[in-house]
């Protein structure tokens, strides 16, 4: 593929070989190799409509360690700020001859939407509510190193994950589901029914995942848990259940963890509302991989440039 927009575009092949370069380029990640030339001479901007902490520093390392040239605009400190057009923006952009715009916008859609204006590579990392297919692949990855052996991935067919939390505004639970399926992985997703999206009944049937209301019902049948942020920003109609309430029913609380037991690995995209959808003893549990989510998010971005840039065929 010439792009990577939603992860509708990854087969389970695709994800396997994107897996398998993210492990080489843990040897860069451990600093063991400083740095590979694979892109010397490509451009990448990163060109972000909304903050980021981890996705946009972590595509930026890995456009470095790569070799190649990387350059971040933010949507507050462009022109886009004085009304320029998000077209006028990125044609300008892609006028200056670069190989690749990896973007966040507020914007469902945006990135595929940019794909058309452009000749450039488009990476969609983070999309309105939509998608944020590199997050999915990195937790996937994540979760695949967690079931492995010795450092070596592991399968996660058949394994129970189960996504809790504020689905109707995560992109991340969006991309995880359909990357954790194609995977042969077992998904349950969990929210309260006003945060649960529309037309989910007839995804969940097609695509083969559950849906449930009842945290405490499903939890004790997790391999793995990943708690999704309470994104209360795109709540125009304010929050309901309360933050008491939705911790009462949905939050991994200390006496879920308890539950949960020592063994299943728990996750969160990041950035987390601590004592909202995750205790403080949960994030900081040595079962967390929350930091090794972070840290495949290099990997797996340098994996994903590679391919969309210096290699042919997948990502
Ligand atoms: N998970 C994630 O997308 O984090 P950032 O918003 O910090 O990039």
């Amino acid at each position: 593929n010439k792009h990577l927009l939603s992860s509708e575009d990854l087969t389970a092949d695709d994800i396997a070989t994107l897996f398998a370069t993210a492990a080489e380029m843990h040897d860069v990640q451990r600093r063991e190799v400083k740095k590979l030339p694979a892109l010397r001479g490509r451009t990448i901007i990163n060109l972000f409509f909304e903050d980021s902490t981890r996705t946009r520093s972590s595509f930026e390392i890995a456009g470095k360690w790569l070799s190649a040239d990387t350059i971040n605009i933010t949507g507050k400190g462009s022109s886009a700020s004085k009304g320029e057009s998000l077209r006028d923006t990125v044609l300008t952009i892609a006028s200056m001859g670069v190989d690749a715009v990896v973007m966040r916008h507020g914007a469902s859609g945006a990135a595929q939407q940019v794909s058309q204006w452009v000749d450039a590579a488009v990476v969609n990392a983070g999309d309105g509510t939509h998608e944020h297919p590199t997050q999915a692949l990195l937790d996937a990855y994540a979760l695949s190193r967690h079931f492995g052996d010795g450092g070596r991935l592991g399968s996660l067919e058949g394994r129970h994950v189960v996504l809790v939390g504020d689905l109707t505004h995560s992109r991340v639970f969006r991309s995880n589901v359909i990357t954790l399926t194609r995977l042969g992985a077992q998904v349950t997703v969990v929210a309260p029914p006003t945060l649960m999206p529309a037309g989910i009944a007839s995804w969940s049937s097609s695509a083969g995942f559950a849906t449930s209301y009842d945290l405490d019902e499903v939890l004790p049948k997790a391999d793995a848990v990943m708690m999704l942020r309470v994104q209360k920003e795109r709540m125009s109609g304010g929050f309901f259940p309360t933050s008491r309430e939705y911790t009462v029913g949905y939050g991994l609380t200390r006496d879920r963890l308890r539950v949960l037991g020592p063994e299943v690995p728990i996750c969160h995209p990041g950035p987390m509302n601590r004592g909202l959808e995750i205790a403080a003893d949960a994030a900081d549990a040595a079962q967390s991989l929350i930091l090794e989510q972070v840290s495949a998010g290099v990997a797996v971005r340098m994996s994903v440039l590679y391919h969309l840039l210096a290699g042919e065929g997948t990502a």
